[in-house]
């Protein structure tokens, strides 16, 4: 089911995520949920709170273009074990940040521990643009948006953009309904 993306700002996205006590069929159709949600968007990463579900799980692809196999993943509990001192920058976008992007500079790989779709225990190495997706879906778990990493000037121009556009939106979803 494609659920509703909450836009900035909104207090569930500034909130830490409660960890996920073990994979039930609840899990699953959040994650599937959120998959789906994500690709008819489309984006390439999705965390709970983005729907209002203040759990620590998250979901990416990264796969781009026609040539290249999907590659979902579905992550409960992800933790960073392990971070590069190599950085890498990258232009970052937002799914409830809609058409505004920033360049971020994170570190260039990631080590995380994760608990999969089945419930197993999960560590996996994230390189290039996966490492800079997995952790910008595990800033959402903490409350934290890419925004925050810029300045308070640029931060505030976005929040007042935002604000505009959530009006807007609920202007014309009045006038339809
Ligand atoms: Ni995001």
């Amino acid at each position: 089911m494609i659920r509703s993306i909450l836009i900035h700002p909104d207090p569930r996205l500034k909130k830490v995520c409660a960890p996920v006590a073990n994979i039930g069929d609840d899990v699953r159709a959040l994650m599937d949920d959120m998959l789906q949600t994500m690709y008819d968007a489309p984006g390439i990463g999705l965390a709970a709170p983005q729907l209002g579900v203040l759990s620590r799980v998250i979901v990416m692809d990264c796969a781009k273009g026609e040539d290249e196999e999907p590659e979902p993943i579905c992550l409960a509990n992800p933790e960073v074990i392990l971070a590069s001192d190599e950085l890498r920058e990258h232009e970052e976008g937002c799914l409830s940040i809609p058409e505004i992007y920033a360049m971020v500079t994170r570190p260039a790989s990631v080590r995380v521990r994760y608990v999969d779709r089945e419930g197993t225990e999960q560590e996996r190495d994230f390189e290039g643009i996966r490492s800079t997706c997995v952790q910008h879906e595990i800033d959402h778990l903490n409350g934290k948006l890419f925004i925050d990493y810029l300045g308070s000037m640029r931060r505030q121009m976005i929040t007042s953009k935002m604000k505009k556009l959530k009006r807007e939106r609920s202007r014309i979803r009045a006038e339809a309904g």
